[in-house]
């Protein structure tokens, strides 16, 4: 008799280190991992390619529904500017429609999964068996990033990345159509006072036993 694959839904805002965390999780356990935002932030891009307005909603689902979702080049996706066009075609409905069922097959595959978004645990995934709520404080948030940044010796104005943040989380949370929220059955992690290591270690807790 084999265990049903564990499916693990992470969902927080912008640079809480919930892309991180999901990884490991999923390197941990050996599930495949998808990074939902790179599905919203690939449309925004094939849209800004085209020449497309990012409210067209016409043209985003047609950019949504042409994705693979095996073949991101994430240079291109990456980035602040890609993350607030990605934010804006997530307000677009049909958008959300089209890409929930890439996503739900994606998550329903025999082996288990790890998503990483926005709205796994409340509309992607509500029977995952393990769901994470990441928050940080803002100002962790708009550090991290600024780091991260200039690791990669790109301009980080702290500032301006804290402006960002607190826009984007304006825009996710109110949103009319699945909303940054966490599921009532998630397991909150603040990662403001904890390392990598720690939020971890922190996640690892959630899974139950028998399935660590
Ligand atoms: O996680 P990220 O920064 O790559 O996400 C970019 C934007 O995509 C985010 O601001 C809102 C949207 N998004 C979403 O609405 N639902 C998801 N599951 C993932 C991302």
């Amino acid at each position: 008799l084999r265990v049903r694959a564990v499916i693990i839904a992470i969902d927080g805002p912008a640079a809480s280190g919930k892309g991180t965390l999901a990884r490991k999780l999923a390197d941990h356990f050996g599930l495949p991992h998808l990074d939902t935002g790179l599905l919203y932030r690939a449309t925004a891009r094939a849209l800004i390619d085209a020449g497309e307005r990012l409210d067209d909603a016409a043209s985003a689902v047609a950019a949504a529904r042409g994705l693979a979702l095996t073949e991101f080049d994430e240079a291109r996706l990456r980035g602040r500017a890609m993350g607030e066009a990605a934010s804006v075609v997530a307000a677009i409905p049909a958008v959300r429609a089209t890409l929930a069922a890439a996503q739900r097959g994606f998550a329903l595959r025999p082996e288990g999964a790890v998503l990483d978004g926005r709205d796994i645990g409340t509309v992607i995934c509500p029977e995952a068996d393990v769901k994470i709520f990441v928050t940080a404080s803002p100002q962790t948030r708009a550090q991290r990033r600024a780091l991260e940044l200039a690791g990669r010796d790109e301009p980080a104005d702290y500032a301006a990345i804290l402006e960002d943040i607190r826009i984007r989380d304006e825009r996710d949370s109110t949103r009319a159509i699945a909303p940054l929220r966490a599921a009532p059955d998630a397991h909150a992690l603040d990662t403001t006072a904890l390392d990598v290591e720690g939020a971890f270690a922190a996640a690892l807790r959630f899974v139950p036993a028998g399935r660590r």
